[in-house]
């Protein structure tokens, strides 16, 4: 009995101490900047952090067509229009990247739809906001692309291929959808009186919102210091944040706008501007589904999916029809 008891225990050591040589080995190639592929072995709870963050974005960027889809109908001319239905087609694609990348972890993309359609998964929660007015695109791009910008370069160098390669695509295109989101911003702000009004309406409901964006504070974000060491994250939530606001208020200044923040003040110190305290409460509301628009999109997204169903049997269906001519 003593002598099994031991090589019990022997076989345990060998096996903890082959775990631990994995993972410093796994940490070592993340270390020197070598990329993780899928077929590679990683962590489980690396995988999962993945799976988590990566469906995150693609059903971001899926239901964040939905407010500005609200304006496609009535864009205020037919170059407008052109531009903004390639942006909301741009973001369609970005998902469709972000799943495939996703799916390589092991999940099924059925599974991450399930997750968004039952409310267990999140989104950003920016896009539970109310697109108001035609000026509400323009701060869209500005501000939402523009804060994605900020968040997604540094994925372009994640230590997880699949989705550093989405990212360098990704990037692209938002920059292009935060340089039509300031265009817009541009014409209605050199406009009218009434044109600048809406303008700067825009920038009063979504500077607080896109500021979010970056999530909570570092000192309460959960997930951050281990991201940061397996190299998911290159910067911290604030860090970007504070990034974001240096760029954005020198173009609001462009704009001849002003931000919502009488705290906003440029610190000689620093080099960097200081800004007032973010309303936590309504981030936590928003994100715990009581934002303005968070039934509304979910409704509108089981909608689409439930329509849909035929273009999905269709396609089953072909597929099926194809690989039994290739058999036959
Ligand atoms: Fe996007
Ligand atoms: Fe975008």
């Amino acid at each position: 009995m003593y002598t099994q008891g031991l090589d019990q225990a022997g076989k345990d050591k060998q096996l903890a101490s082959e775990a631990e040589d994995r993972l410093s080995a796994f940490q070592a190639r993340v270390d020197a900047e070598e990329k993780i592929e899928a077929k590679d072995w990683m962590p489980e709870a690396y995988r999962r952090t993945l799976v988590r963050q990566i469906s995150q974005h693609a059903h971001s960027e899926i239901i964040g067509m939905q407010p500005e889809g609200n304006w496609l109908t009535r864009a205020p001319s037919l170059k407008r229009k052109a531009i903004l239905l390639a942006k909301v087609q741009d973001e369609a694609g970005h998902g469709l990247y972000l799943y495939s990348a996703a799916e390589t972890l092991g999940v099924s993309r059925d599974q991450m739809v399930a997750d968004l359609l039952s409310g267990k998964a999140k989104y950003s929660s920016i896009f539970n906001y109310p697109t108001l007015s035609w000026a509400d695109i323009g701060a869209i791009g500005w501000l939402v692309d523009g804060a994605a910008i900020m968040n997604q370069i540094p994925l372009c160098r994640c230590s997880y291929g699949p989705y550093a390669r989405a990212m360098v695509r990704v990037c692209k295109e938002e920059s292009f959808h935060q340089r039509q989101g300031f265009d817009i911003m541009h014409a209605l702000c050199s406009g009218s009186d009434k044109q600048k009004a809406m303008a700067q309406d825009a920038l009063d409901r979504w500077w607080w919102p896109s500021l979010m964006m970056f999530g909570p504070n570092d000192s309460e974000s959960k997930h951050s210091a281990q991201s940061m060491a397996w190299k998911i994250k290159r910067f911290s939530n604030d860090e970007l944040r504070q990034k974001f606001v240096d760029v954005t208020v020198q173009q609001a200044d462009f704009l001849g706008l002003s931000i919502p923040d009488d705290d906003l003040q440029f610190d000689d110190t620093t080099g960097h501007y200081t800004f007032g305290e973010i309303d936590w409460q309504e981030f936590l509301d928003v994100i715990a589904g009581n934002g303005p628009c968070n039934r509304q999109r979910l409704e509108k997204r089981k909608q689409a999916h439930d329509d849909g169903a035929w273009v999905r049997e269709a396609a089953q269906e072909y597929a099926l029809k194809q690989a039994a001519r290739t058999a036959a």
